[in-house]
C-alpha cells in the first residue's frame, strides 16, 4: 500500500537571511522526503516564509520599504537559497498569500465557534516606542524598556484570548495515546512538563499595529503572528477550502522543527487543532542547533555561514552529507570548516571515491570495460542485507546519521574485500569477474542508499557504472525492488574517469 508522507519545515522569518542553521532544517527535511520517495511513498514537502508581525513591520520601516514590498523581496532569498541547495520541496507557502489568509479565517472561526476564543483584558508593561509589551523580567531597573531605556507604561488593552488552559486534559490524553508524538524523547518530556506545570491562556490578537491577518469578526484586531503562522501547515493542504485534499494529507504530517520552538508546536499547535476539531499532527521531530564556537548560529551572534557560498566552495553534496552524518538529529552540532573537510576526505575522497575509482579502473583493465555480474552467496551480499535493514530502521527512527554510518560501513567492507583478494594482482578470468561484479553491485546499492543525502553524486555514480535509470527513482527502495542483491546483471560499460571526490586540503596545509 502506498503510504502518505507530509513533511513540513518551520516557516522562516524574512527579517533574517537564510544561513547554515536554517539550511540544516531544510536539508534534514529534504533527506527525509527523498528517503520516503525511494520507498514509493506519496510525499508532500512543504516549506515557506512567515511574513507578518511587528518585528517584520519594523524591519521594513528601517529599510524604508512597505511591509509588503519587503516581504515580496526577502521571501525570494529563501526560495533561491533552497533551490541552490537541491531542496525538493513541493510547495512554498507565504503567510501573506490569499490561500493562507482564507484558510486561517476558517480555522480561527472553527476555534471561535467551538468556544475557545474569548475577549478579555490584556495588561502589561508597554513601551510606546517599541509598541510592544514586556514582562517584568525583561525590563531595566526602574521599569525601563530594554531597547529604548525609557520608562514603560502599565497598559490594559482589550484582546482576544485562546483558552489554552481548558485544553490541558485533552493534551495529556493526546500524548498518552501518541507515545511517538515528539522525538526525541527529551523534547516530548519538555512538552509534557510545560503542560503539567499549568497552562495559561494567551492573547491571540493585537490592536497596536496592523501588519497581520484581521480577526474576521472584529477587523480592528489582527492575529498574533505565531497563532496564524502555525496554521500554514493546514492552509497549504487546503483546510477549509478543499476538504478532499486536506483529508489526503492531514494528519500524515511530520513537523520538523528546531528545539527552540517546541512550546509552539508541541503545546499550542496540538491544542489549537483540538480546539478546531481536527486531530493534531502525530509526529514532531525536534532538532538541535548548529553552533559556531559553542554559540547558536544566528543574526544576533553575527556568526552566520552562507550555505550557498559554502556549497559553492566545497560542493553541495559534501556539505549535505557532512550535516546529515555529523550532526545527530535532535542534538546540537558544532560546525567547523575543518570538521567538514576531515569528513569529506575520510568518507568521500578516501572511502567512497576510492572504491569507485578502484572498481572502474579494474573493470577497464581486467574486464575490457564491461562490468561483470555479481556472484551468488558472498560475504558482501550478507553485508548488504544487514546494512539495508539498518538503513531502513534508521530513517524510520529519524536517525539519518545512523543510516549514513551504516552505508559507509558497507563501503568499508567492499574496500576491505578488494584488499583481501587483490584483484589487481590476478589475471583476467572468472575469479576477477566475481570480485569486481560484487564490488559494482555494492556501489550500485550504495548510490541508492546515499541518494537522500547526496542526490547529485548518486546519479553520477550510476552514470559512471553505466547503469541506466536513476538511483533515486520513486519506489526503488520498496521491498523486492532495487535494493535486492543481483538487480545488476552486468555487461554495462564502465569508464575510468577523474576522481569524483578529489582530496581537499585545508588552506593552512596548502601554504
Ligand atoms: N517563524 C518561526 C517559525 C514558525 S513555524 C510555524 C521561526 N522562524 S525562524 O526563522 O526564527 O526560525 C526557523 C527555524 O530555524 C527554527 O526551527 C529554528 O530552530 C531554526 N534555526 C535558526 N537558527 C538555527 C541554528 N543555528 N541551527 C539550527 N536551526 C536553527 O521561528
Amino acid at each position: 500500500m502506498v503510504e502518505r508522507y507530509f513533511q513540513t519545515t518551520p516557516i522562516y522569518y524574512v527579517n533574517d537571511r537564510p544561513h547554515l542553521g536554517t539550511a540544516y532544517s531544510m536539508i534534514v527535511s529534504d533527506a527525509l522526503c527523498r528517503w520516503h520517495r525511494l520507498l514509493g511513498d506519496d510525499v508532500y514537502f512543504l516549506t515557506g516564509t512567515d511574513e507578518h508581525g511587528l518585528k517584520l513591520a519594523r524591519t521594513a520601516a528601517e529599510a524604508g520599504k512597505s511591509p509588503q514590498d519587503w516581504v515580496d523581496e526577502s521571501s525570494v532569498w529563501f526560495r533561491r537559497a533552497w533551490a541552490s541547495l537541491g531542496i525538493s520541496n513541493d510547495d512554498f507557502i507565504r503567510t501573506t498569500e490569499e490561500r493562507h489568509v482564507k484558510s486561517v479565517d476558517k480555522f480561527v472561526q472553527a476555534i471561535y465557534d467551538n468556544g475557545y476564543i474569548y475577549k478579555g483584558d490584556y495588561a502589561g508593561w508597554y513601551c510606546v516606542s517599541c509598541e510592544n509589551y514586556y514582562v517584568e523580567a525583561d525590563l531595566l531597573e526602574g521599569h525601563r524598556c530594554p531597547i529604548h531605556e525609557r520608562p514603560v507604561e502599565w497598559l490594559t488593552e482589550e484582546n482576544y484570548f485562546f483558552a489554552l488552559s481548558r485544553l490541558t486534559d485533552e493534551l495529556l490524553a493526546f500524548y498518552a495515546s501518541h507515545p511517538q508524538a515528539v522525538v526525541p524523547e527529551t523534547r516530548r518530556n519538555e512538552a509534557l512538563g510545560l503542560i503539567r506545570q499549568g497552562l495559561e491562556d494567551f492573547s491571540v490578537s493585537r490592536t497596536s499595529f496592523d501588519w497581520g491577518i484581521p480577526v474576521p469578526w472584529d477587523p480592528e484586531h489582527v492575529f498574533y503572528v505565531w497563532f496564524e503562522a502555525l496554521m500554514n501547515y493546514t492552509s497549504a493542504v487546503g483546510y477549509g477550502e478543499d476538504q478532499e485534499r486536506f483529508e489526503k494529507w492531514w494528519p500524515a504530517t511530520h513537523h520538523l522543527i528546531g528545539k527552540d520552538i517546541v512550546k509552539f508546536h508541541c503545546v499550542w499547535w496540538p491544542a489549537m487543532c483540538i480546539a478546531a476539531g481536527i486531530d493534531p499532527a502525530p509526529t514532531v521531530i525536534a532538532h538541535g542547533f548548529l553552533l559556531v564556537g559553542g554559540k547558536k548560529m544566528s543574526k544576533s551572534q553575527t556568526n552566520q555561514v552562507d550555505p550557498v557560498e559554502l556549497a559553492g566552495e566545497v560542493g553541495l553534496d559534501p556539505l549535505r552529507y557532512h550535516l546529515l552524518r555529523d550532526v545527530v538529529l535532535g542534538l546540537d552540532g558544532e560546525f567547523t570548516y575543518e570538521g567538514l573537510v576531515a569528513r569529506y576526505n575520510a568518507d568521500l575522497a578516501n572511502n567512497l571515491g576510492n572504491l569507485l575509482q578502484r572498481v572502474s579502473t579494474l573493470v577497464v583493465s581486467k574486464c575490457g570495460g564491461s562490468g561483470p555480474a555479481p556472484s551468488g552467496a558472498t560475504p558482501l551480499r550478507e553485508a548488504v542485507t544487514e546494512v539495508v535493514a539498518t538503513v531502513r530502521r534508521s530513517w524510520a527512527g529519524y536517525r539519518p546519521h545512523e543510516a549514513l554510518e551504516a552505508t559507509w560501513t558497507l563501503i568499508g567492507t567492499a574496500n576491505a574485500a578488494l584488499e583481501a583478494t587483490e584483484p589487481w594482482k590476478l589475471d583476467p578470468g572468472p575469479e576477477v569477474d566475481a570480485i569486481l561484479g560484487d564490488a559494482v553491485e555494492v556501489l550500485r546499492i550504495v548510490a541508492i542508499l546515499a541518494s537522500p543525502a547526496m542526490p547529485g553524486s548518486s546519479v553520477e555514480i550510476w552514470r559512471r557504472l553505466g547503469i541506466t535509470g536513476a538511483p533515486d527513482e520513486p519506489g526503488i527502495a520498496a521491498p523486492g525492488a532495487g535494493l535486492e542483491w543481483g538487480a545488476y546483471d552486468g555487461k554495462l560499460t564502465l569508464a575510468r574517469e577523474s576522481p569524483l571526490f578529489p582530496r581537499r586540503q585545508l588552506d593552512a596545509e596548502e601554504e
